[in-house]
């Protein structure tokens, strides 16, 4: 159950969150939490989640380990923070600071070479979906930015699958949208990397999840998990979602 902070929250919002969050989450031994705030925040909710189940991810990486790459963040120094995962190519990356299969690709490598666990995020936008090419758009999207990994990267990766016409819009995919995208994911998966890798393979779903969708998009088989972006924002919505 991961949530996605996009850029929202200071490093004292951060904590306030933590210190509601925490007690409501400390039981549930049977979920993983993941929480990506901005770069900013990351050492702060790094911190706070300490001795907690709670893991911490960051939004994006650079593909390079050091260097003159000015603003830019690599693997290796979120490793050394002490995160975990990173969120991989997610729309918003895409849409606005041209984000491609291909970077991708080097971006969910570098991840896994500084030991994080990469969300490679894929996910038709409204116009493709309209036209009928949301298989497609998954397609391609995974032949360029996934299947280039050996099958002991892609082991390691987790996907999270995101219709862009679902994001922040209110307008969730139906769980059975949702799953047939999955099933159609895992397809793709199981033929490039075999049975094992595709049944062992996590796929979140990401759009519009609320505390009051999240029990019939996680009755769908297909569905592992889910990647929230604005009730993630929230310490009680986050952990009814993650307590469903
Ligand atoms: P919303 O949950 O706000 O629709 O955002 C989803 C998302 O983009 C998570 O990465």
């Amino acid at each position: 159950m991961a949530g996605n902070w996009k850029m929202y929250k200071t490093p004292a919002e951060t904590r306030a969150f933590f210190e509601k969050f925490r007690p409501l989450v400390q039981d549930a031994a049977d979920r993983q939490i993941v929480i990506c705030p901005p770069f900013t925040n990351l050492a702060a909710a790094v911190e706070a989640a300490a001795g907690s189940r709670i893991e911490i991810g960051a939004q994006d990486l650079f593909w390079m380990k050091e260097g003159a790459y000015t603003g830019e963040v690599s693997g290796p120094m979120l490793a050394a923070l002490g995160c975990r995962w990173v969120i991989v190519g997610h729309s918003e990356r895409r849409q606005y600071f041209g984000e491609t299969d291909e970077t991708v690709l080097k971006k969910t490598v570098a991840a896994l070479d500084a030991g994080l666990t990469p969300i490679v995020c894929v996910g038709e936008r409204l116009e493709e979906r309209e036209a009928g090419r949301t298989e497609a758009v998954l397609l391609e999207q995974f032949r360029i930015g996934i299947s280039g990994l050996t099958p002991e990267q892609f082991a390691r990766i987790v996907i999270a699958y995101e219709p862009v016409w679902a994001i922040g819009t209110g307008r969730t995919a139906t769980p059975e949208v949702a799953a047939a995208a999955h099933r159609f994911l895992r397809a793709q998966a199981r033929e490039r990397y075999g049975e094992q890798a595709a049944a062992r393979l996590r796929i979140l779903y990401g759009g519009s999840v609320k505390p009051d969708n999240i029990k019939g998009l996680m009755a769908q088989e297909e569905i592992d998990g889910v990647l929230v972006g604005g009730a993630s924002l929230d310490p009680l919505s986050f952990a009814a979602i993650v307590l469903y």
